[in-house]
């Protein structure tokens, strides 16, 4: 599969999916947005892939956000249906997904980038890195779940202050309040990233998707996530891979996952 706006790479199980609009900041236009989309499905997909890091080209941006030229000239409707197809394409399909992902952001993560990191699994940054959601200076809030996953993330109060001031924070500032779970020098970034992956497939693939539904029920609206870990930890039960993790233990060995 080749791409305009993605490199796509792979390290082992791992797909590393690159942003690669250098020139703008790695900016999310429409055909980087459909081609994320299609990537994300096919990883989720594909039996090959255990899990996925997204990163962005270059050393100086992750994502500088929604490319900005594109929805000038929108109103209301488009506006609304900017947020809805990308929310639901890219951002929750991401965070629904049943692989883990990963940001490692090396360099700006603004508006729509920061978004795309919130909705991953978890994020890694290089020390040099910057995140923001910048939109209310442009006369705009978050539409991508920035409002909903930041708040989810370090709590009302620090999401406000972000949003409202649209200033910047640094890696180390965003570690602080528990934005990115780890903060790395840029030579480290992907191989802390991939570290990580490694160690979450050592792991049952179908125990590791259920936990992410679980958490992510915590979340969501109408949702009693109880009820949900209470299905996702039965469902459990009826896996090879629970016989095989349960098996292994009681013999003192290693499991061999086999996501079935
Ligand atoms: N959308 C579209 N284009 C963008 C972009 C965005 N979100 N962010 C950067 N670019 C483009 C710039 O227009 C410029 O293109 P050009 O060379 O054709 O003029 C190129 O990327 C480089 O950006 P530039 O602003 O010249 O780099 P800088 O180092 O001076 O500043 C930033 C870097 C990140 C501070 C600045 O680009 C910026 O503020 N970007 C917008 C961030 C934003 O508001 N994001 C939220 C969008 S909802």
């Amino acid at each position: 599969m080749s791409f305009q706006n993605l490199l796509i790479d792979y390290t082992g199980r791992i797909q590393h999916i690159i942003i690669n609009r250098e020139s703008k900041l790695n900016a999310l236009n429409k055909a980087t947005l459909a081609e994320l989309h299609t990537a994300l499905y096919d990883a989720f997909h594909n039996d090959r892939v255990g899990g996925i890091i997204i990163t962005g080209a270059g050393e100086k941006a992750f994502v500088a956000g929604a490319d900005i030229a594109e929805f000038a000239a929108f109103d209301s409707i488009r506006g609304g249906e900017l947020a809805r197809v990308g929310q639901d394409k890219v951002f929750n399909l991401i965070s629904n997904g049943n692989k883990p992902v990963i940001a490692a952001i090396n360099g700006f993560a603004l508006g729509g980038g920061l978004e795309l990191a919130l909705a991953c699994h978890i994020r890694i940054a290089a020390d040099t890195a910057k995140m923001g959601l910048p939109e209310v200076s442009l006369g705009l809030i978050p539409g991508y779940g920035g409002t909903q996953r930041l708040t989810g993330l370090v709590g009302k109060g620090k999401a406000l202050e972000i949003i409202l001031t649209a200033d910047m924070i640094t890696a180390n500032e965003a570690f602080q309040i528990g934005l990115v779970n780890h903060v790395v020098s840029q030579d480290n970034l992907l191989p802390k990233a991939e570290e990580i992956m490694n160690r979450i497939l050592l792991r049952a693939p179908l125990a590791v998707a259920s936990a992410i539904a679980a958490v992510n029920a915590s979340s969501q609206a109408g949702v009693n996530g109880f009820e949900t870990e209470i299905a996702e930890f039965a469902k459990c039960f009826d896996t090879d891979d629970f016989k095989e993790g349960v098996t292994a233990f009681l013999e003192k060995r290693k499991p061999v996952f086999k996501g079935v």
